[in-house]
């Protein structure tokens, strides 16, 4: 039998869910201000039938914990940096829906250069 091809999603919405317990000198990107980001994510995905060809998914630390609460989204290297309800809506309509990346909320390049080339 047969079985039917499965399309690949477009995008891919990793967003750190990591929280640093009380007392780290280190900031992590849920705090109690902030916890709430990656399931208003979800909804609005959800609210405008993206759920499916955009995969939202919950990691642990990304490494730019100074810049966060962060989240990155594949294809394209895009990390996004101090994230807020306002700021996730206007990703997933212009670059989610329109196709092109909210350049002023991307992690800055001193942050975040080119990928480490490895060796083979
Ligand atoms: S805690 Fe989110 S990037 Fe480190």
């Amino acid at each position: 039998m047969a079985m039917p091809s499965i399309p690949q999603p477009t995008f891919y919405v990793f967003k750190c869910e990591q929280a640093s317990p009380p007392g780290m000198p280190k900031p992590s990107c849920v705090t109690p201000d902030t916890r709430d980001l990656f399931n208003h994510a979800a909804q609005s995905l959800m609210k405008k039938g993206l759920m499916g060809p955009v995969q939202v998914i919950r990691t642990s630390c990304l490494g730019r914990c100074q810049m966060g609460p962060v989240m990155l989204i594949e294809p394209g290297h895009h990390m996004y940096c101090q994230l807020s309800k306002e700021k996730i809506d206007k990703i997933i309509e212009e670059h989610i829906l329109g196709g092109n990346p909210v350049a002023e909320y991307l992690m800055p390049e001193q942050y975040w250069g080119d990928a480490v080339k490895l060796q083979s």
